[in-house]
């Protein structure tokens, strides 16, 4: 949510920042700006509405050589998307980019009486509040920025330039990520790390309360209350090609065929077929604590939880005693609920920075519950709070609408529950089916994204006229539908809804029409018949409808008929997910819309 670079070094610093700023695109694209100062400190700011190539025909006009400067793409929070919303923010010589949002905005705009607000948003009253303490540089430009950070409420990664003070630059986080590189004779900023892959692969990660003055080559770190902080310099895992299209004309359709691999790497090491074990370290939980769990929390928001509740179903059939819950981040961190003793908590995140996931994960830590994150950026904010957790290991997802973390959540989540189950005694009999599919998945989802995509091309293009859409299916396969329905809504801008099937004859059942298509996941075995059943309901009122299924025996009348083979029958919905997912690019793809970016959504929601 939002993109933040800075550069002060050797090299031009604006090359840098819209090299930096597109690669952050996916995060925020609805304006973008940079401001960079020459050696005197003079400033060219220059901002833009919409896509970072509206401010590259800008820059194209105002090429200059300076060695300092800071960058924004937005996604708007306060204040529609524009050119006087877009960041940077000026207030006398400082110049402030954000990430997050300033709770009390409109208390602290009130005091500022003597600045004239040009903008809507609620970064420029923190810009105001920086320069009323900076006093025309009285003050360093550090100090200023400590003591306005302590009035704000709310979330806050920042950078901060000073006309004044062309040599330095001020960064602080408190719930937005921020990565400092340190380069040779260059520092770099980045909201994200891969903003700075091609530059340098040593990163500091700056952590909730601190700030960092930066020059070309130093950085200080400390508290907001002046204790001074050692900086951590860490590597940064991804490398350049993980963050490029490699031939495919969309990051979604890249990040869909990568899943043989990226599931492979979810894997490695964790899995033992022969044996039909699982072993995963990183929770750091010893085989008591294991044995003692009653109750699962899973907390995720959108993909993150869909996929908990698929793991959910698989988890309660082969572990005894446990409850499974399964939350909405967003709804959970103002509930009082009630977690009962041997809790533990698996915290889904594929940034490790979604804001509500990251508060769940502090309010749950609060009650003493153990927390096991389920994270796939590493080094995020989430992955680093929590007591332990399985890095899914997928790599960089770009493309705004998630997928191939999906697969991987789901899967590292089942195998978490396998660790509690072989723990507890559960008999390899039992387990030892769920551990051989595990291990089968990367080439049975190879095979069917070596065969469906051109069917389901075909089928995406003959539905892409509807505007209604209505996933189903009964247990794993209803989550999955969840899971497809929200793909479709999310790039194509179908409505898009999921139900259990067996809840259609309580009141969905009403809207099918020619308005409507429904999809349905039929996976052979539990509850096949009654969703067959189900099905002839739908065909009945004239239904238009597409059935994904890995059933022989399938031969209703439907519309549509996208058939799967092979030998997966427990992890059959992730198979049939990969089809929801291509049905959704393709659906997109043919509606001429912005796959990778699809409007008003950004990849990492680090605001609530
Ligand atoms: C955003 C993304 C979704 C993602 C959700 C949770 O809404 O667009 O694709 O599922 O956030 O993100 P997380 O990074 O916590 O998994």
């Amino acid at each position: 949510m939002c993109g933040i670079v800075g550069y002060i070094g050797d090299k031009n610093a604006q090359n840098f920042l819209i090299s930096g700023l597109k690669r952050l695109e996916y995060r925020g694209y609805d304006s973008a700006g940079i401001v960079t100062l020459d050696d005197s400190g003079k400033a060219t700011l220059l901002r833009a509405k919409g896509k970072i190539a509206n401010l590259e025909e800008k820059l194209a006009k105002a090429k200059r050589e300076d060695h300092i400067g800071i960058g924004h793409t937005r996604w708007a929070t306060h204040g529609e998307p524009s050119e006087t919303n877009a960041h940077p923010h000026q207030a006398g010589p400082i110049y402030v980019v954000h990430n997050g949002i300033i709770e009390n905005y409109k208390e602290l705009k009130a005091e500022l009486t003597d600045f004239e607000f040009k903008s809507e948003t609620d970064s420029e009253v923190l810009a105001a509040l920086i320069n009323s303490f900076y006093q025309d540089g009285k003050y360093p430009l550090a100090n200023a920025v400590v003591q306005a950070l302590k009035l704000v409420k709310g979330t806050y990664g920042i950078a901060v330039v000073s006309e004044l003070a062309p040599e330095e630059m001020v960064v602080a986080r408190s719930g937005s990520p921020l990565v400092i590189g340190v380069g040779h004779d260059e520092t770099l900023v980045a909201s994200d790390a891969s903003a700075l892959l091609g530059h340098t692969k040593r990163a500091i990660y700056l952590n909730d309360g601190e700030v960092a003055v930066i020059g070309k080559n130093s950085v200080e770190i400390k508290t907001l209350n002046a204790e001074p902080v050692s900086a951590k310099v860490e590597e940064i895992e991804t490398n350049l090609a993980a963050i490029q299209k490699g031939g495919y004309d969309h990051f979604l359709l890249k990040e869909i065929m990568e899943q043989p691999e990226s599931l492979k790497e979810t894997l490695r090491g964790r899995v033992n077929a022969e044996e039909g074990t699982v072993h995963l370290g990183g929770p750091g939980l010893s085989e008591a604590e294991l044995r003692k769990i009653r109750h699962l929390v899973i907390v995720g928001c959108g993909t993150a939880y869909h996929a908990g509740l698929l793991a959910s179903y698989y988890i309660e059939r082969f572990t005894p005693e446990v409850t499974v819950e399964v939350v909405i981040a967003s709804e959970y961190r103002y509930r009082s609920a009630y977690i009962p003793e041997d809790s533990v908590a698996l915290i889904v995140s594929q940034s490790g920075e979604t804001a509500d996931t990251l508060a769940c994960l502090r309010e749950i830590k609060k009650q003493g519950v153990r927390t096991v994150g389920i994270v796939n950026a590493i080094g995020s904010t989430i992955a680093r709070e929590v007591d332990g957790g399985t890095y899914v290991h997928v790599g960089p997802e770009i493309s705004v609408a998630s997928t191939k973390a999906f697969t991987s959540q789901v899967i590292a989540m089942v195998m978490f529950g396998l660790t509690i189950a072989q723990a507890k005694g559960v008999k390899s009999a039992v387990l030892g089916p769920y551990v051989k599919e595990i291990a089968a998945l990367p080439e049975a989802i190879r095979m069917v994204l070596d065969v469906v995509p051109k069917e389901v091309q075909k089928i995406a293009k003959k539905y892409a006229k509807y505007e209604h859409a209505i996933y189903l299916g009964r247990d794993t396969a209803y989550p999955t539908a969840m899971e497809g329905a929200l793909k479709l809504k999310e790039v194509s801008y179908v409505d898009a809804n999921a139900y259990a099937f067996g809840e259609l004859k309580h009141g969905p059942l009403a809207l099918v029409d020619d308005r409507f298509f429904e999809m349905v996941l039929l996976p052979a075995g539990v509850l096949y018949d009654k969703a067959v059943s189900n099905i002839q309901e739908v065909l009945a009122r004239g239904g238009h409808v597409v059935v994904v299924t890995n059933a022989d025996g399938f031969d209703l009348p439907v519309e549509s008929v996208i058939r799967l083979g092979g030998e997966i029958e427990i992890f059959a919905p992730l198979l049939m997910n990969l089809v929801s997912q291509l049905f959704a690019y393709y659906v997109t793809v043919a509606k001429g819309l912005n796959v990778d970016q699809p409007r008003n959504l950004a990849k990492s929601v680090t605001v609530e």
